[in-house]
This record gives structure tokens, sequence and C-alpha cells, in this order.
């Protein structure tokens, strides 16, 4: 079972963390949606306060293992955020959750899968973490996952990112890396998605520019975009307050 952040009470609101993060990511937003909402923030495997991976990971087997936490919780209807790989989860989880699935916030995320040389460099990533540790893995992440007014005006946020990502166990970071270099092309997921869904990128995420959020908005039925002014790609942890208020939209609209 996953090890999850489990606080307030009301409608429930799913957490999905980036890579290579954990649930700590989301304290700007747990801090706030507590008040509003039951927030649940899961660890993947091997991440966080989770045990190892028991299998070899791949996306669905995540998905999997948070549909376990969210029938132990009797969860029955849910909010659900994915940022980046969080976001990749929150695809494999639509078919699979169906009409439990009322909001949807796809943050600074993609549907469609690595490229074969994107794939080939997170296989040799994984063999350098496996052979050097989890700071293999931050200091090929770091400097891309924020954007350039963070990294030149905020350096505390800098170290608590670097934190976070030295939290985390060897075999979940090489193995998320395996899972993200399989993951399945999402596009056709979609046009089915019919709750409310705001896609959301940082101004400045180089991973996945906002283009990518208003083409992924484009595709499904009730969705739109929002940008995070002078964010990268953790834009809930680099501008919180605008992130927040997209998680209150969602919180009000959801059906
Ligand atoms: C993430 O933030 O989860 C990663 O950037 C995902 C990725 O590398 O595709």
């Amino acid at each position: 079972m996953l090890h999850a952040r489990v606080v307030g009470s009301g409608q429930a609101m799913l957490f999905l963390h980036g890579f290579p993060l954990n649930s700590r990511m989301w304290e700007p937003q747990i801090r706030v949606l507590r008040e509003r909402a039951r927030v649940i923030a899961p660890d993947f495997p091997g991440f966080g306060l989770s045990g190892p991976p028991l299998v070899e990971p791949s996306l669905d087997h995540y998905a999997r293992e948070v549909i376990s936490l969210l029938d132990q919780l009797h969860v029955e209807r849910v909010v659900v955020v994915g940022l980046s790989m969080g976001g990749y989860v929150a695809f494999r989880l639509a078919e699979p959750l169906g009409a439990r699935l009322v909001g949807l916030v796809l943050a600074d995320t993609r549907a469609t899968p690595d490229s074969a040389d994107a794939a080939a460099a997170r296989h040799e990533l994984a063999a350098e973490v496996e052979a050097e540790g989890v700071e293999a893995a931050a200091s090929e992440f770091l400097p891309k996952l924020l954007g350039a007014t963070t990294l030149r005006t905020q350096p505390q946020l800098v170290d608590r990112v670097r934190a976070i990502m030295l939290e985390n166990t060897v075999p979940g970071v090489a193995g998320a890396l395996r899972a993200l270099a399989a993951r399945p092309d999402s596009t056709a997921l979609l046009s089915q998605i019919r709750c409310p869904v705001a896609c959301v990128a940082g101004e400045e995420d180089s991973i996945t520019p906002p283009d990518i959020a208003h083409e992924m908005a484009a595709r499904i039925r009730d969705a739109w975009t929002e940008v995070i002014p002078l964010a990268g790609h953790l834009s809930n942890l680099e501008g919180p307050d605008a992130f927040n208020d997209v998680l209150v939209t969602i919180l009000d609209q959801k059906r």
C-alpha cells in the first residue's frame, strides 16, 4: 500500500507528484486546500515514505496502487491533480475511475510518449542512478525542472526541491525512469474525459511548455488552460498562489 498524507474533510482531492520528487512537493497546496477538501497525497513506490516497488513499475501499476488507496479510504468521487509524471498517471486513472472522476488538473504534463532518444536517455540515467545513487537524477533534473526566474531569484526553493529529490530511493527512482520510458500514448483518452479539466503550465516550463497545455485542452470536451506566470515545470511550487486559485476553481466546478 502506498504511503499517503491524508488531511482535511469534504470532497476528496488526490495529488500525484512529479519525478523525481514525492508528496512533499504539494505542501503549499495541502496547507490551503485542507481547509476546503479531503486532501490525499500519496508517494509512488520507492518515493518519500512509500516502500520499495515490489514489481517492475509501470504507470498502469502506479494507477492500480492509487485506486487501491482510494478504495481503502472509501473515496467515491475524486478530483485528481497530477503534475508531470503525476499527470501521466492521471491519464491511466481516467478510464478505471470513470464517473468517480469529477474534476482533473493536468499540470505541466503531456499525453504523448517519449521519443526513442528520450527513452534511451532515461534507461542510461536509470543505470547511473543504480551505480551512483539518486544524486545523479537530482543533478540532471533540478536545472531543467525549475524556471529561469526561480533559478535566479529563489535559492531557498532550489535547495528545498533538491532536498525532496534526495529523500527518494534508488529502486524508486530507477524504476520510475524505466516506467516513464515505457509509457503509452494517452492522447486518445483525452476526448473521453467527461469532467471539468484545467490544463496548467508554467510560463517558463521548458519540458512541457504552455503550447502543450493548450493542445491538450483543445482535445478535451470541458477544459481550459491556465498559464502560471514566471513559473517553470514545477508550477505548483514556483507560483503557488496562482496554482492554488486553479485548484479552488476546479473544486467549485466539479459535477
Ligand atoms: C516530471 O516532472 O515528472 C518529469 O519531468 C517527467 C518527465 O521527465 O517526463
